[in-house]
């Protein structure tokens, strides 16, 4: 997983190193570190366990103009601890470098350079690619553009690295396979990052590199060259014109709270422009529309919350458009054999829009001669360059790892897409597609939600203890309680299953006793009568019941332990609704168990390896 960023220019590198980190963080933070080659042509590495933060307060060394390299890790080979985070160094101490993504054959390669009396100080996979470059430069007399290739030429897996040598003090090189690069251009100034956003601030003129790609700058030259062979590849420049805003947890405490209470706008900032009163305009899939519309099948493909978006995407495209729908894992998706061909659509969901699975699906589904379709939350992002057409979420910069704003405004996009394929197939009509699309006083329920903060909040207090939640609900509401359970799970680090409700006594009602809270999710829709039954199950069980509802009555009130009901609605609308309560309760929960909710322990916003 992991952020790089790297600066090769005149100025101080540490300044610029840092700031862009810190953008980088939602990829990894459980260490960081920064190599630079001092005024007096020395190797400073620094590197800490933990935070950017940590790391920033250890750099006392500020004797850096020039050239550098960063970076903040997720740990996948090795504990995450000071001596495995990156830079990692060669045995000789002169090359050093930076690395994201995973190299699947380091035994082998760790066990060949052992015999040949190399030995290593961390027990990462990035060390040993560093000290195969050094072996073949130091040892095999190449230079070190050689020697940079004929390492990479024998690894399996992905990599995105940047490498500097203290014999090179003007030459920084950068590679991809799998893992992105951008190379920022600006007058005599290079910066390389995994995504755009350390760079956007210093300039707009970006070069992504492709796989088996490297970028050789060498005094205030560069050249693009495969990795492959030592041919040169065409620069292809491009203008990005997209600003960067700082980030700002206003009068929030943290950041996930502010994006879920952001939600008020960002649904219908997604919305707008997009849907008339009479039809929807999706532009950005006008180019490909004649192929949507005609498509077979439909798969969605997506990780973790983002797939959760699809199981509703599904419900949504097959009820109203009467296409079939196969949502798939992209982990799985990537492996399985599917039935994609050039009558198929992939939809690919996304957030960050960087995730490796993702973008690995993606490459498949082209192969496959699919059309793709990215669902994705950020502009410039890989996503939306890997996809053929697509459509951004636009609800702002998610900073929170526990993704909130970005899932609602997945369902709005997947929701308009379905009415707009269902009108375009004649499923739906004129009257009917009116009402959908008159969505403005659905909206303004939203804002209503948040008047039950309070007692979620007294609520989540309550079960704060808990070790183990249910959440339950039917149809589009089962995968509301996939997320509510997700949610809870990666903040508060309480066990936590989402089930179909009536599912639910096909094994997971043995974990009930009387300290295991259920979260039932029923809307007054028409498997209402069989939700109460379900919930009756549980309650003959002695188990705690939480219901998130539409409806008041005297039922659920006797029924339930705690009843939050939000108003009602567009019933397809529930689902934000209910989402959002059980955001909120999973905020809560974590808030009152003192945890730092914004960077939960073992994740990073984006998941940039396999
Ligand atoms: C959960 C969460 C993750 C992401 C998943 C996919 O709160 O954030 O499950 O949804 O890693 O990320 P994206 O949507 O960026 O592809």
């Amino acid at each position: 997983m992991c952020g790089i960023v790297a600066y090769k220019g005149h100025r101080n590198c540490h300044s610029i190193l840092l700031n862009g980190l810190k953008r980088l963080e939602y990829r990894g933070y459980d260490s960081a570190g920064l190599a630079c080659l001092r005024n007096d042509g020395q190797l400073s590495i620094t590197k800490r366990r933990g935070k950017v933060k940590e790391l920033e307060e250890a750099l006392t060394d500020k004797n850096c103009d020039g050239i550098g390299i960063a970076h903040t890790r997720w740990a996948t080979h090795g504990r995450p601890n000071q001596v495995n985070a990156h830079p990692h160094a060669d045995q000789s101490r002169k090359i050093v470098l930076v690395h994201n993504g995973i190299i699947e054959n380091y035994l082998p390669i760790k066990k060949f350079l052992i015999s040949k009396k190399i030995k290593f100080k961390s027990e990462t996979d990035t060390e040993v690619l560093v000290q195969l470059i050094g072996y073949f430069y130091n040892q095999g007399k190449m230079d070190f553009e050689k020697a940079v290739r004929a390492a990479l030429q024998r690894v399996d897996g992905a990599y995105g690295i940047v490498i500097m040598n203290t014999d090179y003090p003007d030459m920084m090189i950068a590679a991809r396979k799998g893992s992105p690069l951008a190379l920022g251009i600006k007058d005599n100034e290079f910066f390389i990052a995994s995504d755009i956003s350390p760079i956007i601030k210093h300039t707009q003129q970006i070069l992504y590199l492709k796989d088996s790609e490297m970028a050789v700058i060498n005094g205030n030259k560069y050249t693009i060259k495969s990795v492959l062979k030592d041919i040169t590849m065409p620069k292809n420049i491009e203008q990005i014109d997209y600003k960067i805003d700082d980030y700002d947890k206003g009068k929030f405490k943290y950041f996930m709270h502010k994006e879920i209470h952001e939600q008020v706008d960002t649904i219908a900032n997604t919305v707008k422009g997009r849907v008339k009163s009479d039809a929807v305009l999706l532009h950005g899939l006008s180019e490909y529309w004649d192929e949507i519309e005609s498509a077979d099948k439909i798969y969605i493909t997506a990780c973790g919350t983002s797939w959760h978006a699809g199981l509703i995407g599904k419900l949504l495209i097959e009820k109203f458009s009467n296409t079939p729908v196969f949502v798939e894992y992209a982990s799985e998706f990537r492996y399985n054999h599917t039935l994609v061909d050039n009558k198929t659509v992939v939809i690919a969901i996304s957030q960050s829009g960087e995730t490796a699975d993702t973008l690995a699906a993606i490459k498949k589904a082209n192969d496959y001669g699919a059309v793709t379709v990215g669902i994705c939350n950020v502009p410039g992002s890989s996503v939306g360059r890997e996809t053929d057409c697509g459509v951004y979420t636009r609800c702002g910069h998610e900073v929170g790892v526990a993704s909130t704003k970005a899932f609602t405004a997945q369902i709005g996009i997947l929701y308009f897409l379905a009415l707009k394929l269902a009108s375009a197939k004649g499923e739906i009509s004129k009257t009917s597609l009116k009402r959908h699309l008159d969505y403005s006083d659905a909206m303004k329920k939203v804002k209503t939600v948040f008047r039950q903060e309070k007692l979620i909040e007294k609520i989540a207090k309550k079960y704060k203890k808990a070790t183990d939640f249910l959440y339950l609900g039917r149809g589009m509401n089962f995968p509301v309680a996939l997320e509510g359970a997700l949610k809870l799970k990666e903040i508060s680090y309480i066990h936590a299953e989402g089930y179909p409700a009536a599912e639910m006594k096909h094994g997971p009602i043995a974990l009930v006793d009387k300290n295991m809270p259920s979260v039932f999710i029923v809307p007054k829709d028409k498997t209402y009568e069989k939700i109460i039954s379900n919930i009756q199950e549980i309650k003959s069980r002695k188990g705690k019941i939480i219901i998130v509802t539409d409806s008041k009555n005297k039922v659920l009130k006797e029924l339930a332990n705690d009843l939050i009901i939000v108003p009602r609605t567009n019933h397809y609308l529930f689902v934000v609704l209910a989402t959002i309560v059980l955001q909120l309760l999973a905020y809560h929960i974590a808030v009152s168990k003192k945890l730092n909710v914004d960077q939960p322990r073992n994740l990073a916003k984006s998941v940039t390896v396999e």
